[in-house]
Order: structure tokens, then sequence, then C-alpha cells
């Protein structure tokens, strides 16, 4: 379905936990997050279950999942297998920090999973552990592996730059494009919830590329048909590609296709606008199914034409999905 400004609403994005094995910089605060959902206001599979077989109604097509960690949640393998049989429903993908990877690429693919996302912001150990304050590295670029070989595709790397942080890798993560089938990432800090965001720390998607240009050689631009937010490049003789997220410097909201769905059931016509319809206030209610694809509809019609960047969502990125 449309929104109020012609843009086709067909992806949608569910953050099925708000509980993660990391606490990236960018992210949550050193010690988490403090307001830790109750297990019961976090939403049932079944309650999710129900939410996308009438948003597919509604012309979704795309969903991805997400958290905090998605898979730390229990039983997520069962659930995508549920997802998958939704007809109607083209694409499953989900975003992972990777450290479980390993252990659940090959049943995820099996179970219906299409692709994966992974956050990676170094690749160097001991940088790894301080941008990510808890994780192992070796555990996700195992993960990466595998979610390679076992078929999911495509394999993205998301990069979140930040200067004095990671920013002396870049050319790093761009050189990776060369030898491997990735889409490496590059995405611009943001301000959300309590994290550590600061005008010092961030750095434009044009200076990255600038400096990726100069390194190393021209950016080729790649057309994709779905490319969402993201702007495609390629280096010569590549075997992956480069996308660049700039949700700070581009009007990326024009090409915004997308509703989120947090871990406690409250739908969210934009990342930047702290609107959210209660769904599952309503569906606990005893809300027929017209009454939830009414309040879908409702959503989708709040949808602002565009982000105000000096707007800081109050919530941790962890409950609404990255
Ligand atoms: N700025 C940019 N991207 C972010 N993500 C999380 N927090 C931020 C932020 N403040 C994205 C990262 C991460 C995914 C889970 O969400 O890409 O990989
Ligand atoms: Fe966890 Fe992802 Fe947040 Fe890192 S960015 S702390 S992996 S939810």
């Amino acid at each position: 379905m449309k929104d109020g400004y012609s843009r086709e609403i067909d992806y949608l994005r569910i953050s099925v936990i708000d509980r993660c094995n990391l606490r990236c910089i960018y992210c949550m605060p050193e010690e988490g997050i403090s307001n830790l959902l109750p297990h019961d206001e976090i939403l049932t599979y079944e309650e999710i279950l129900k939410i996308v077989e009438i948003a597919v109604d509604l012309g979704i097509r795309k969903v991805r999942i997400t958290g905090g960690e998605p898979l730390l949640r229990k039983d997520i393998v069962t659930f995508i297998e549920k997802l998958a049989k939704l007809e109607g429903l083209k694409d499953i993908g989900m975003t992972t920090n990777g450290v479980l990877l390993k252990k659940f690429a090959r049943q995820l693919r099996e179970g219906g999973l299409k692709r994966v996302n992974v956050s990676l912001d170094s690749i160097n150990p001991d940088k790894f552990k301080t941008i990510t304050r808890l994780g192992s590295l070796n555990d996700v670029l195992e993960g990466i592996e595998e979610a390679k070989k076992v078929g999911l595709d495509p394999v993205k790397i998301n990069m979140v730059v930040m200067r004095g942080i990671n920013d002396d890798e870049i050319e790093t993560f761009a050189l990776w494009s060369r030898e491997v089938d990735y889409q490496i990432r590059f995405i611009e800090f943001m301000p959300v919830g309590q994290n550590s965001w600061s005008r010092e720390l961030f750095i434009s998607k044009n200076e990255i590329k600038e400096r990726i240009e100069k390194k190393i050689g021209k950016l080729i631009p790649v057309n994709m048909k779905k490319s969402g937010p993201a702007e495609y490049f390629m280096l010569e003789k590549s075997e992956g590609i480069i996308g660049f997220i700039s949700p700070m410097t581009s009007h990326i909201c024009v090409r915004c296709n997308r509703l989120r769905l947090t871990a406690d059931g409250k739908l969210r016509p934009c990342l930047f606008s702290d609107t959210e319809i209660d769904l599952k206030r309503i569906m606990r209610g005893g809300a027929s199914d017209r009454q939830i694809k009414d309040a879908i509809v409702d959503t989708i019609n709040l949808k602002p034409q565009g982000m105000l960047r000096e707007s800081k969502p109050l919530r941790p990125m962890s409950t609404i999905g990255g």
C-alpha cells in the first residue's frame, strides 16, 4: 500500500528481542540498557506472525528480523520456518551481530531465511573489543564465512564509521570487497537513544567515499533494483560491492518503504520519529483482524514526509531494531 507521499510500503523490520550479547558503543551505554523489557511485554511469536500475516495482506512483501540480537531469542529457527510459510511473503532477512551465526546459519537457511546483514565495525581484534565491549572478532568472522557457505545471499557487512575509532579501517574494509562477494556497507553514525554520538565522531558518506577513491581507486556506480536507502558502487576487478547508507547527509526518506515493529509490539512509521501505534495493546485487548489491519493502515498514513535530523529518537536502537 502507498503512504501519504506515494511511497510504496512493502517492507517491515521486526525487532524480536531487546537483549543483546554485545554493547556496541554506538548503540548502548556500557552497562547496557537499564529498562529491559519484562518477558511478557515482548510480543510472542504467534502475535508477530499474526501481524505479519495481516501486513502481507496490505502489501508487505519483505521482512527483516532484528533485535537486540535476534539469535538470542529462544526458538528463533522455528519462528523463521513459520514465517517462511506465510503466503505472499517473498523475502526474509536478518540483521545480526554475527556472534552466534556460525551455529545458526545453516538451520536458518534451511528454515527459509534468505539473506543476512552482519554488523562488523573493525577487523582488528582489540578494536573490535573496544567497539563492542564484549565480543570476540573471530566468532563473527567465522559466522560470516558460514553464512556465505550455506548460501545466505547476499551477505552484507555493516560498518558504522566513527572518526578516531575505526575510520583507519575504511580502506581495509573497502579492499575486502575486491576479494570476496560480500556487500561492504559504510553507515553514517546516527544519534540514537543514549548512545555516544558527537559531531567529532561523525564522518559523512562523502568523506568516506573520497578517502576510498583517493587511496584505492574509482568507485563505479552499481544500479541495484531494490537498494532501499543504500547507494552501491564497485571497485575495479572486484567480487563484491561497496554500499553507503547516509541517513545524516542524504535524503533517504523519499525512498523509504518501511515500517518498524518494536520488540514490545509498537509499530513505528519512522525510525526518527517517536510516534508509535501500540499494536500489542490493541491485540491483547481482543482486537479483530480488521481492527489490527486498520491500525497498520493508520501507521502507514502517519509516515512523515521526511525526518527531522535534529530529532534524536528516545528509544535505544536495540529495541527499535537497527
Ligand atoms: N548509527 C548508525 N547505525 C546504527 N546501527 C545501530 N546503531 C546505529 C547508529 N547509532 C546499525 C548498525 C548495526 C545495526 C544493528 O544497526 O548498522 O550494524
Ligand atoms: Fe547489540 Fe547490535 Fe546494539 Fe551492537 S548494535 S549492542 S550488536 S544491538
